[in-house]
Order: C-alpha cells, then structure tokens, then sequence
C-alpha cells in the first residue's frame, strides 16, 4: 500500500502481537499499515473529527480491511478500550499529546509502549511521559520532504535523566549518524539565534538556552 516514511517508520515500531490504538487518526493510513503489511488482525483508531473519520472509513473500505480495523469518533484517550496496551499519537503539537495522555491518566495503566511523533515540544512530552511513569527505550530521526521528523517510544518503568540527557535524547544522543548531526547542527542554529534574539531581561531563558548550546557542541564534537 502507499504509506509516508514518516508513517511507515511509525508503523514499524509498533510491537508485533499488541492491540494498538492510534489517536488522532485522520486517514487512518497507519492502523490500515499495520493491518495490509505488518499482519495485525486486530488494530483501533479514533479520531475528534467528522472529516477525518470519514476519510478514514474510505480508505478502511478501499483496503478492505472493514473487520481488522475499529474507527471511533472520540476525544482523546475516551477511545481506549480494554486489551489495548499501545497507543502512537504523532502528527500533533506536543502540548495537544501532553493534554490528551493527562486527561485521562487511568487509562495509561495498562499501555506498555507508546509511539509519540510531536511536531514541537518534544521535551515537554518527554518530562510528561516521564512523570506519567514511563521511560525513553527509542528515538528515531527520518527525514522527509526536507523536514527531520523525531519519533519517541516509550516503556513503561521509571528512569532518572539529567536535563542533558534529556534535552539531546539519552538514546539519539549515542547513535552518532548523519542524520543526528544534521538534527543537532539544525537545533544548534536555532538556538544560537534564540539566544541573539532573548531580550537582556529573560535571565533565566538566557542561561538555559546557555547551557543547551554547550550540550549540543559537545555532541556535535
Ligand atoms: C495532522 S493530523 C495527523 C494525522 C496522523 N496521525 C499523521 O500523523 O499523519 C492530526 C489529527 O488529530 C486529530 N486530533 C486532534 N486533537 C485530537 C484529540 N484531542 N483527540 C482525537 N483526535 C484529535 C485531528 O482531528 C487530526 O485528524
């Protein structure tokens, strides 16, 4: 089936034999992935809006995988039903991600792996899931149309991280590739122009933007 890399890679970090739950669905192209390509018999996907789901029942037709694939229209984690021990949220700011995981808490109970590709905030998830009691087992970086996408997996089970480690990726931090440089020069820029740009009076702004420029020209040596 045609899929994005972007979604593909998503799809391949999802365990072999979970019951998955995509949230935030819209074409519902990745749950339809795991079904068509990766053998899943049993997959969910929600989403909050009409159009989205319905460009999802399309394609869930077009596939024909009507009975592999559950489609609900729910805020959030009010999709979650029982026996679902997996969820990937990715295409959505990070604070949107952050809101949705907190809001309905007692359902992470049972949810072993999730799979969070935000499209900012990537350290506000982090110490979010942290708190909500998981730890970072992977981090991916693909690169598509230009734009570097992160993808984050977390486990269940609890972590200390230094703010480092955090900021730069315990694991990306050691993968050492070009695309990691390419991602790390990227934010480097960024924050050596945020830091021009920080009025005299944001101390503590100026110190933390500071300290992460020094980390990421320790990685990038
Ligand atoms: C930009 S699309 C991303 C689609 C897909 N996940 C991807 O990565 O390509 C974001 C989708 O999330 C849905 N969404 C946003 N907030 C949501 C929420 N709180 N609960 C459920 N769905 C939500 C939107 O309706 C939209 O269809």
């Amino acid at each position: 089936m045609k899929i994005n890399k972007r979604l593909k890679t998503i799809g391949d970090l999802v365990p072999l034999y979970s019951y998955p739950l995509d949230i935030g669905c819209d074409h519902a192209l990745l749950s339809i992935y795991l079904v068509k390509e990766r053998g899943f018999s049993k997959v969910k996907a929600s989403d909050n809006k009409s159009g989205p789901l319905k460009k999802a029942l399309d394609n869930v037709k077009f596939y024909k995988v009507f009975n592999k694939v559950e489609l609900v229209r729910k805020e959030g984690l009010d999709s979650y039903s029982d026996g679902i021990d997996t969820i990937t949220i990715s295409g959505m700011g990070g604070l949107n991600i952050n809101k949705i995981l907190d809001d309905n808490r007692k359902y992470l109970k049972n949810i072993n792996t999730l799979i969070l590709s935000p499209n900012n905030y990537t350290l506000a998830v982090k110490r979010k899931l942290i708190k909500l009691g998981y730890y970072i087992d992977n981090e991916v970086l693909l690169k598509e149309n230009k734009i570097i996408y992160e993808i984050l997996v977390f486990k269940k089970g609890r972590r200390f991280y230094s703010y480092k480690k955090l900021f730069l990726g315990p694991v990306l931090m050691t993968k050492k590739d070009s695309l990691s440089k390419e991602y790390y020069e990227s934010l480097l820029k960024t924050k050596i122009s945020l830091l021009k740009a920080l009025p005299k009076s944001f101390r503590n702004k100026i110190r933390v933007t500071k300290k992460e420029i020094k980390y990421l020209e320790e990685v990038l040596m």
